[in-house]
C-alpha cells in the first residue's frame, strides 16, 4: 500500500484494503503526515449518536503539516500565487517561507488581541492572501475559524456569529469583485449591532473605502502586525492540538431552519484533504494548481488552502470573477501562470460557454494537464465543451462529488487513471462506501439502479457535529436511514458500477453551485410586510443549474406587480444575501395544500419546471382549483 495511487490496479487494491482493513489502511495514509504524537486508536465510531473519532489520542497542528514541514526542501517554492481582480495590479507570490512567517506573525496578533485556543473567530474577507493567512493563523494558535462568504448579508453574518459565539471578526475595509466594490466592513458594522460576543474586529486595508473604526473594538491589521513586530514576536510555536479538537465551523443550508454550523476536526480532516488532493488531481511537484472557488465555501477550505498546502503544492488564488474584465479571464490566468490543473464549477463553464469561443481562441492553454468540476451535476454539453475547448481533448476531467459535510472529495475519477464518462462522478475513493437505498431504507444492490445516496462507513474527513446542537446533526444526517450517513442526494449506478449524482432529493436547491434551503428563502420572503405566505422551489436554469422560483400570496394584490417583485427581491438580499434572490416570483391567491395543511411542493416543482401535463395525483388537495390558476399564470 502506498499513499500515491498510480494506476487503476493500485486503485482497486487500495479500495479493497480500505474496506477490508479500514484502520490499517488509514493508519498507513496518516503516517505520511507529521504528528507530535501518534494515535492510540485509529477509529472509534457509531452512527447512532453519532460519535466519530479518528486518530484518537494523536497530537498535531495542521499548520505544521501545511507550512513547517515544507521549509526543509520547499522554503522558496511558491505556496500561494495571487491574482488580483484588476488584471493591471501586480500579482503576488508567497513562498512557503514567507507564508510561514506571515501566519506566525498573525497568529501572534490574534494572541495579542486576547484570542485563546478554542475561541471562535469569524472571517469575512475578500479573496486576498491575507484571508489564507488569517485562516492558517487561527489553526496555528488553536482558534476555531468560521469563514463567511463575502456575499452574505449582515443578518446572515449576525446569525452565524451568534450561533458560534465568536469573540473576534477579521474583515477588510472592502473587497473587489468584478466591477463591484463590496463594503465588507460596513456590512460587519451592521451585523455587530446584534453581536455582543465580539470584542475585537481586525480590519485589513484593501479598497480604501471610507469606514468607521470604533474605538476599543476595531483595529487595523497593519497596525497590529507592526505591534507584534516591535515586540519581537516573530515566531509562533504551533499549538498542540488533539486530533479531534475542532478546526473550523462552516455554515451550510439544509432543508429546514437556519443554516447549520458543520464542524470539522484537526486530524481526520487534514489526512482526508491531503490524501484526496494528491490522488484526485495527481499533483506533481512544481505544478501550478488553480481552484476558482471562494474560500468562503468548503471547496476553498479543502482545495485552495488545506489540501494543497498539506501536500506542498503551489496554489493559485484569484480575487475576481470569471467574466471580468471579460469572459477570457480564466484563460488569461491559465496562460499567464502556466496553470497545470484547473478546478472550477459547471455554472462557470456554462456561462463561459455562452460567451463564445472568441475569448478562448488566442489563449495558450497548453500547460493544462487536468481539469476538475465541482458543486453541482455537470451536464453533458458543458462537459464536452470543457473537454474540447479547454482540455483540447487531452486533459482528463475529474467530476468530483462531495459536500461541506464530507470535508473532501468522495466520488470522482482519479485524473488520468479512471476512465471518465460525461456527467458521471464515476467511482468512490478508497475508504468511501456508498450505498443506494430505497424509500424504506433498504439497500439497493446490483447495477443499473437508482436511489438515495448514503455512505455506510466513516471516513476521516466527515462531519463530527453541528455546532452547539449535536441532536440536529443526528437528525439531519443519521436518522433518516439506520446506521448510515444520508447525503440528501439522489444517484444512479450504471451498468459499469459508475455513479451519477442526479441532484438533491430534499428541499435544498443548488444555485450556481451554492446550496440554498427553500425554507430559508421562504422565511425571508415572508418577512416582507405584505406577504401572507410563500413557497419556494428550484427549476432548471440554463446557466445557474437551478434557479429560485417563488410562489407568493400577497395580502393586498399589488397594482404594481413589478415593484412588489423588486421589493421582495431586495428583502431576500437583505435577509440572506444576493445569492438567494428569487429568479421568478409568481403572485398567486392560494397554494396547493393537503387537507392537513402541508404545501405540496411536488406540484409546484412540476409547474416551475414547465411540466404542466404530469402533475400527478391532485385529488388529495384541499382545493384542487388553485392548481389550475397557478398553471395558467405561470411565468
Ligand atoms: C451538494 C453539496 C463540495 C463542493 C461544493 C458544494 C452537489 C457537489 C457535485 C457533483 C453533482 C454535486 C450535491 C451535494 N454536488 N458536487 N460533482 N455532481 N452534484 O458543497 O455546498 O456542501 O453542496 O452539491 O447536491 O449534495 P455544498
Amino acid at each position: 500500500m502506498n499513499f500515491q495511487i498510480k494506476s487503476i490496479e493500485d486503485y482497486q487494491l487500495a479500495y479493497k484494503k480500505s474496506v477490508d482493513e479500514p484502520e490499517e489502511f488509514w493508519a498507513e495514509i496518516a503516517s505520511h503526515f507529521h504528528w507530535r504524537k501518534k494515535w492510540d486508536k485509529v477509529l472509534e465510531w457509531n452512527f447512532e449518536e453519532p460519535k466519530i473519532e479518528w486518530f484518537k489520542g494523536a497530537k498535531l497542528n495542521i499548520t505544521e503539516n501545511c507550512l513547517d514541514r515544507h521549509l526543509a526542501d520547499k522554503a522558496d517554492q511558491p505556496a500561494i500565487i495571487w491574482e488580483s481582480n484588476d488584471p493591471t495590479e501586480h500579482h503576488r507570490v508567497l513562498t512557503y517561507k514567507q507564508l510561514h512567517q506571515k501566519v506566525s506573525l498573525f497568529a501572534n496578533v490574534l494572541k495579542n488581541n486576547g484570542v485563546r485556543k478554542g475561541d471562535r473567530v469569524c472571517i469575512y474577507m475578500p479573496m486576498v492572501p491575507e484571508l489564507a493567512v488569517a485562516v492558517l493563523a487561527c489553526a496555528r494558535m488553536g482558534a476555531i475559524h468560521s469563514v463567511v462568504f463575502g456575499g452574505f448579508s449582515a443578518q446572515s453574518i449576525a446569525d452565524r456569529i451568534k450561533d458560534a459565539q465568536c469573540e473576534m471578526v477579521i474583515t477588510a475595509d472592502g473587497g473587489f469583485r468584478g466591477a463591484k466594490d463590496i463594503p465588507l466592513k460596513n456590512v460587519i458594522d451592521d451585523a455587530l449591532v446584534q453581536c455582543p460576543s465580539v470584542k475585537t474586529v481586525i480590519v485589513l486595508t484593501r479598497t480604501r473605502t471610507p469606514i468607521s473604526m470604533i474605538k476599543g473594538r476595531d483595529v487595523w491589521w497593519e497596525d497590529e502586525i507592526r505591534k507584534v513586530e516591535t515586540l519581537g514576536l516573530l515566531e509562533c510555536e504551533a499549538e498542540e492540538m488533539d486530533a479531534e479538537d475542532e478546526l473550523f465551523i462552516l455554515y451550510t443550508s439544509g432543508s429546514t431552519g437556519k443554516p447549520k454550523g458543520v464542524v470539522h476536526t484537526c486530524g481526520g480532516y487534514m489526512v482526508y484533504a491531503g490524501y484526496t488532493f494528491q490522488n484526485v488531481f495527481q499533483y506533481n511537484p512544481g505544478d501550478v494548481y488553480f481552484c476558482t472557488a471562494d474560500i468562503g465555501w468548503i471547496t476553498g477550505h479543502s482545495y485552495i488552502i488545506y489540501g494543497p498546502l498539506a501536500m506542498g503544492a503551489t496554489t493559485l488564488m484569484f480575487e475576481g470573477v470569471p467574466t471580468y474584465p471579460d469572459a477570457g479571464r480564466f484563460w488569461d490566468i491559465v496562460d499567464k501562470y502556466k496553470v497545470n490543473t484547473l478546478y472550477t464549477a459547471p455554472t462557470a463553464i456554462r456561462s463561459l460557454m455562452q460567451s463564445g469561443l472568441d475569448f478562448v481562441k488566442d489563449k495558450d492553454l497548453s500547460s493544462l494537464k487536468v481539469l476538475g468540476s465541482v458543486g453541482e451535476p455537470i451536464n453533458e454539453e458543458a462537459w464536452h465543451w470543457y473537454d474540447e475547448n479547454i482540455g483540447k481533448k487531452n486533459c482528463p476531467i475529474v467530476d468530483t462529488w462531495w459536500q461541506t459535510e464530507t470535508g473532501g472529495i468522495m466520488i470522482t475519477p482519479l485524473a488520468g487513471i479512471t476512465k471518465t464518462k460525461p456527467s458521471f462522478a464515476t467511482l468512490p475513493l478508497p475508504g468511501i462506501q456508498p450505498v443506494l437505498v430505497d424509500e424504506k431504507g433498504e439497500e439497493i444492490l446490483g447495477n443499473n439502479v437508482s436511489g438515495n445516496l448514503c455512505i455506510k462507513f466513516p471516513w476521516p474527513g466527515m462531519i463530527r457535529t453541528t455546532y452547539g446542537d449535536h441532536e440536529r446533526c443526528r437528525q439531519n444526517y443519521f436518522a433518516t436511514y439506520h446506521n448510515m450517513y444520508f447525503t440528501g442526494d439522489g444517484c444512479l449506478r450504471d451498468e459499469d458500477g459508475y455513479y451519477r449524482i442526479t441532484g438533491r432529493v430534499d428541499d435544498v436547491i443548488n444555485v450556481s453551485g451554492h446550496r440554498i434551503g427553500t425554507a430559508e428563502v421562504e422565511n425571508a420572503i415572508n418577512m416582507f410586510s405584505d406577504v401572507i405566505e410563500s413557497a419556494v422551489v428550484g427549476y432548471p436554469h440554463e446557466i445557474k443549474g437551478q434557479g429560485i422560483y417563488a410562489f407568493v400570496i400577497l395580502n393586498h394584490p399589488s397594482d404594481d406587480e413589478e415593484l412588489a417583485r423588486k421589493d421582495i427581491a431586495v428583502t431576500v438580499s437583505r435577509i440572506i444575501g444576493p445569492i438567494a434572490r428569487p429568479d421568478k416570483i409568481q403572485f398567486v391567491t392560494g397554494l396547493p395544500k393537503t387537507r392537513s395543511g402541508k404545501i405540496m411542493r411536488r406540484i409546484l416543482r412540476k409547474i416551475a419546471e414547465g411540466d404542466l401535463e404530469n402533475l400527478g395525483d391532485i385529488s388529495t388537495l384541499l382545493d384542487p382549483s388553485v392548481v389550475e390558476q397557478i398553471k395558467n399564470e405561470k411565468l
